[in-house]
């Protein structure tokens, strides 16, 4: 098949193309850059913001896998822009990753991505919707930009269930080259964990000694967080636990 990896340079895109490169597919990656030197996959440089290059981008393919986040309102509009471009191309099947909790947890970006959800689910193109949960490399960077600091911060009495990207990466993967199946089952990591406990990990794993200081997240945002809106206990489908994660990438 051919497949267009929105966002194929990010955390999780990257590893998505590379899992459907591997499988034998015909991959095509969508980037605000350009090429680079010796890349294995089609490659269009385009902007979902803009629009530019996404006809281009989507001439062709039978499936979008679109991984591309612009971390906010952003994203609402780049999914219209890319749905209205794949309807133009004869409507190749969309494949859409988004987070657990978007409709739990009022948080600006949830409620975009809940937002970019319904033009998925309004496109008039096939689609597939998956959830997932944080990533491990974003908890491990959420200490990590602190590390100028004398203490490190985090959220109090909020729990994190953080999965590995490759784990996610293969499920899209899967799903990519699958029937359209609407939203499937969320998927999480295998453990659910306290804020502080997963700083106090990645501190011990990088060998900074720095103490850990809970804050409470106010209004309905901290709210949703504290219930675990975000969580997917039911769904602990994910292998890799945070440490091993920390072991293997020495972040
Ligand atoms: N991080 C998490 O914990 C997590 C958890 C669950 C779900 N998700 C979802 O997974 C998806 C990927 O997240 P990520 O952490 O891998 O993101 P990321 O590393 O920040 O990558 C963002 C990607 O979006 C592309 N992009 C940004 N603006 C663009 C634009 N205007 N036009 C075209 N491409 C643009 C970037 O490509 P260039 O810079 O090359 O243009 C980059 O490849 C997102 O939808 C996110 O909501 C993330």
């Amino acid at each position: 098949m051919n497949i267009l990896v929105t966002g194929g340079t990010g955390t999780l895109g990257r590893v998505v193309a590379e899992r459907l490169l591997a499988t034998g597919q015909r991959v095509r990656v969508l980037s605000r850059r350009p090429a680079p030197t010796g890349t294995p996959y089609g490659w269009c440089t385009g902007n979902l913001r803009s629009g530019a290059g996404i006809d281009q981008a989507v001439a062709g393919v039978d499936v979008i896998v679109h991984a591309a986040t612009t971390l906010g309102r952003g994203d609402v509009e780049a999914t219209r822009k890319l749905v209205a471009a794949a309807r133009r191309a004869g409507s190749p099947r969309l494949v859409y990753i988004s987070i657990v909790g978007v409709d739990q947890v009022p948080l600006f970006y949830y409620r975009a991505k809940l937002s970019a959800e319904r033009v998925v689910e309004a496109s008039g193109l096939p689609w597939t919707i998956l959830r997932a949960t944080q990533f491990h490399d974003l908890i491990a960077a959420m200490s990590r930009v602190q590390r100028r600091l004398p203490v490190t911060f985090t959220l109090a009495k909020v729990r994190f269930q953080p999965i590995d990207v490759g784990e996610v990466a293969e499920r899209l993967a899967e799903l990519a080259v699958d029937e359209p199946r609407g939203r499937v089952s969320d998927i999480g990591g295998p453990e659910v964990r306290e804020a502080v406990d997963l700083a106090r990990t990645y501190l011990r794993a990088v060998g900074r000694r720095r103490r850990v200081v809970p804050l409470w997240l106010p209004g309905k945002t901290g709210r949703g967080y504290r219930r675990g809106g975000h969580l997917a206990p039911d769904h602990a489908v994910g292998r890799i636990t945070f440490e091993e994660f920390l072991r293997r990438s020495r972040p």
